[in-house]
C-alpha cells in the first residue's frame, strides 16, 4: 500500500499531498524569511507583490547574496521558462507574474525560455508541430502580462538553438550521466533527449555573462518542482567560470479538483482554468470546483468551512483577491460559515471574467512584438 502521506515532486511529476516545509528540507533550500522579504520590499519601492506577501513564494537559494550584490550596484537578470505542451492555465502565470513585477520595480532584463524540445521528449502523445504551436501561443500569454519589449528576450529552443548551442556544448560536458539519472530518476527506457535537456535549461543562466564577458547574476523565479535542474546548474557554475544562479521557489497551485497541482495530464481538463477557456467553460469549472465546504448549508453555517484545502480559496490567494483586505474578508467569511461556497464562487467568477477580458486585449498587443524578442544568434562563436 502506498503511504497516503507520501508525495512526489520532480520536474516530470507532481503528486500526493505536498508537505512544503518538508519538501524544502528534502531539497535543501532556504526559507524565504520576513527579513529577506523586507529587503526586497525596500528595493521594490515599499510594497511586495501579493505572491510574495501571501507566502506562495516560500523558499529560495542565495536570494540574500543576490540582494547584497544588487545593493552594491551590480545588476542581475531574471530567467524563467515554460514547457509548452498545451494551453497555459492561470497557475502557469505564477513565475512570470513575479518576473514582470520585478522587471518593472527593479528595471532588470528578463529572459524567457520556451522548451518545445523538452515537452516533445517528455510527452509521448505530443507532436513536434503541437509543441511548437503551443510554444508561440504560450509566449503571447506570458508577454501579455506586461513585460517591457526593450528588456525582454526569448529563447525558443527549437528556433534559438544556434544562440544556445555554443554554451550548451560546454555545459553538457560537465554533467555526468550518473547525476541526471540520480536527480531525475530516469528509467532505462527514457529517450536520450531528456538526458541532455538539463544542459539546455542551464544555458540561459549563464548566457548574459557569456555574451557580456562579465559576471551577470541570475535570479530564477520558478515552481519548486524545477529546483532539481538548477541544483545541477549550481554545481557546475563555478567550474565554468559563471556565477551560480539564485532562485525563488513557489508552491504548486492546487488543481480545481483538489489535486496537489493544477496539472492536467491526461483528460482531466476540468482541473485547471485555461487561458483559452471561454466564459461558459470557466463558469462551469469554477462552479464544479472542489472546495473546503461542508455537506449541508446548515453544517457549514454552524462549523464554517476550511480554506486551506479549498481550490477556490487558492485562486483568491494566488491571483484574484485584489487586496490583502479582500483575502482576509473571504478567509474569515469562509471559516466562520458566513460566506457559503456558491456566493464565494460567484464573487470569484466576476474577477476571473474581468481578468480574461483584460488579458485578451494585452495578448493581441504582445503578438506584435513576440517574434522580435526571440534570440536566434549567438553573441560570439565560442
Ligand atoms: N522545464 C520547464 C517546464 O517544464 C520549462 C523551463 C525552462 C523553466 N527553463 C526554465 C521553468 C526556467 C522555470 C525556470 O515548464
Amino acid at each position: 500500500m502506498p503511504d497516503p502521506e507520501e508525495f512526489v515532486v520532480t520536474p516530470y511529476e507532481v503528486k500526493g499531498r505536498i508537505d512544503y516545509a518538508r519538501l524544502r528540507e528534502l531539497f535543501g533550500t532556504q526559507e524565504l524569511t520576513p527579513a529577506l522579504l523586507d529587503r526586497l520590499r525596500q528595493r521594490a519601492g515599499g510594497d511586495l507583490h501579493p505572491l510574495l506577501a501571501r507566502g506562495i513564494y516560500y523558499s529560495h537559494r542565495d536570494l540574500g547574496l543576490l540582494l547584497d550584490r544588487f545593493e552594491r550596484g551590480s545588476p542581475f537578470f531574471l530567467y524563467s521558462g515554460r514547457g509548452p505542451s498545451g494551453p497555459l492555465h492561470v497557475s502557469h502565470l505564477v513565475p512570470f507574474e513575479l518576473c514582470r513585477w520585478m522587471q518593472q520595480r527593479l528595471g532588470v532584463p528578463m529572459y524567457i525560455q520556451i522548451t518545445d524540445d523538452e515537452k516533445f521528449w517528455a510527452r509521448a502523445g505530443l507532436s513536434r508541430e503541437e509543441a511548437t504551436h503551443w510554444g508561440l501561443e504560450n509566449l503571447y500569454d506570458i508577454l501579455a502580462l506586461g513585460f517591457d519589449p526593450a528588456r525582454t528576450r526569448v529563447f525558443f529552443d527549437s528556433r534559438s538553438i544556434a544562440a544556445l548551442y555554443p554554451l550548451a556544448i560546454r555545459v553538457a560536458r560537465k554533467i555526468p550521466y550518473s547525476t541526471v539519472k540520480a536527480v531525475f530518476g530516469f528509467e532505462p527506457s527514457m529517450n536520450i533527449g531528456l538526458v541532455f535537456y538539463t544542459a539546455l535549461q542551464t544555458v540561459p543562466c549563464f548566457w548574459p555573462s557569456w555574451a557580456e564577458d562579465r559576471e551577470v547574476p541570475c535570479l530564477i523565479p520558478c515552481g519548486i518542482d524545477q529546483d532539481p535542474h538548477f541544483r545541477i546548474t549550481r554545481d557546475i557554475a563555478e567550474g565554468l567560470g559563471f556565477p551560480k544562479p539564485a532562485l525563488v521557489h513557489s508552491q504548486m497551485i492546487p488543481g480545481l479538483l483538489g489535486e496537489a497541482a493544477m496539472s492536467t495530464t491526461g483528460s482531466v481538463n476540468d482541473n485547471a482554468l485555461f487561458l483559452n477557456d471561454p466564459p461558459k467553460v470557466i463558469e462551469r469549472k469554477v462552479r464544479n470546483a472542489f472546495t473546503g465546504g461542508r455537506a449541508t448549508v446548515e453544517e457549514q453555517r454552524r462549523l464554517g468551512a476550511v480554506p486551506e484545502v479549498c481550490s477556490v480559496w487558492a485562486l483568491w490567494r494566488t491571483r484574484f483577491a485584489e487586496s490583502d483586505a479582500k483575502l482576509r474578508e473571504v478567509t474569515a467569511g469562509c471559516r466562520s460559515g458566513a460566506l457559503l461556497c456558491g456566493e464565494c464562487k460567484g464573487q470569484l467568477l466576476e474577477r476571473v471574467h474581468a481578468f480574461y477580458q483584460d488579458h485578451a486585449l494585452a495578448r493581441e498587443k504582445a503578438k506584435g512584438w513576440a517574434e522580435s524578442a526571440i534570440v536566434t544568434e549567438a553573441p560570439k562563436p565560442l
